[in-house]
């Protein structure tokens, strides 16, 4: 049957939910997805026929302009239970702020405010059996929009789909992170789209983290183009690195994703006094922090990742490891992150929706 929302999304439910088929202690990231999808079509110049339906197969034209040219953006976003069954997204608003200027990168038509905020509430609330409470399990949300005007000639699609999926996750990385700072690949250049949660930058960096896996590293740290001598960020992550007990972090830029959890670390460390310095980091100097003893720690930060830490990291033939701290900044901020995403704490930020 089909229902209209007062947000006239049309929906249309599953008839017999797949959810018994899924072992939730058990989840590889990404591998499984909810019940329903949202998608709403870009078509005659607005957006239109927002409709939540069963997770499927699409059909589109072979020549839409996604599979040509790369025309897509994403993003990444979390749903968290608490043990009374409320269920709680993270600073949405940033997200939904992200994928419109990812977006405007790509000669993508922006989305609307209040559609993606009904559609975020509808389809949570008609797959809210795939949020499981308890710290670590989570809904991940993967909203995005593809080009899907058929048609090779090399311009903007007129046409685009927007959609939401969701995934039942639990961690991303599982064991130690082990990364290598990259020497001669580099993610994203000046006046380029770094920034944009751009699918091709996700895609090129395959290739590279292959050749990074074969040596043993989960991840590459990317390094600036031009010189290879700064660290900028893990692709899935944002970076932070801890001499002695000051953070550090790269700034964000053109070739640098604005991270939600990285401005959020940001902020939880200003207000607990921790000295922080967002600034270029480089290579030689953490090389050499390892050496005498004051490089603490390093960790990525991100939505799907959370905090992340990191045991070795790689330059060139050499290995280094670091220290298994007691007190880990790493740890710290990733349970005060998580007490404000599962409502175990008060939250002065206002974080919590
Ligand atoms: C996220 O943290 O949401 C990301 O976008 C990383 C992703 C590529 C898994």
């Amino acid at each position: 049957m089909n229902i209209t929302t007062p947000s006239k999304i049309t929906v249309r439910k599953i008839p017999s939910s797949r959810i018994n088929e899924v072992n939730f202690n058990s989840l590889q990231f990404g591998s499984v997805f909810s019940d329903h999808m949202f998608s709403c079509d870009f078509k005659e110049g607005r957006w239109q026929d927002p409709i939540i339906q069963p997770f499927g197969p699409l059909t589109i034209s072979p020549a839409a302009k996604v599979f040509h040219y790369g025309q897509a953006v994403f993003e990444g976003m979390k749903a968290y239970k608490d043990d009374n069954g409320g269920i709680f997204l993270f600073r949405p608003e940033q997200n939904f702020k992200r994928i419109n200027k990812s977006a405007k990168r790509m000669a993508i038509p922006e989305f609307p405010k209040e559609l993606f905020f009904d559609a975020l509430n509808e389809i949570l609330q008609l797959d809210s059996e795939w949020i499981k409470p308890g710290i670590g399990n989570s809904l991940y949300i993967r909203p995005f929009v593809i080009a899907t005007q058929a048609g090779v000639s090399a311009s903007p699609s007129t046409e685009y789909k927007f959609m939401i999926l969701l995934s039942p996750a639990q961690a991303y990385y599982t064991g130690d992170v082990k990364v290598v700072f990259s020497e001669h690949y580099s993610r994203a250049a000046d006046g380029g789209v770094g920034f944009a949660k751009a699918a091709g930058n996700y895609g090129a960096q395959f290739y590279p983290t292959n050749l990074a896996r074969e040596k043993g590293f989960q991840q590459v740290i990317w390094t600036d183009s031009h010189s290879h001598e700064f660290l900028e960020e893990a692709g899935t992550m944002n970076i932070f690195f801890r001499i002695n007990d000051t953070l550090i972090t790269a700034p964000t830029s053109d070739r640098i994703l604005d991270g939600v959890t990285r401005k959020s670390v940001l902020k939880l460390a200003e207000t607990l006094n921790i000295p922080t310095e967002v600034r270029r980091v480089k290579v030689s100097e953490i090389k050499e922090a390892h050496k005498n003893g004051t490089l603490m720690e390093i960790f990525g930060a991100g939505t799907a990742a959370v905090i992340s830490p990191i045991s070795t990291f790689g330059h060139g033939e050499k290995i280094f490891d670091l220290p298994v701290l007691e007190e880990s900044y790493a740890t710290m901020f990733k349970s005060k992150l998580m007490d404000i995403q599962y409502n175990r704490s008060e939250d002065p930020f206002g974080w919590r929706y």
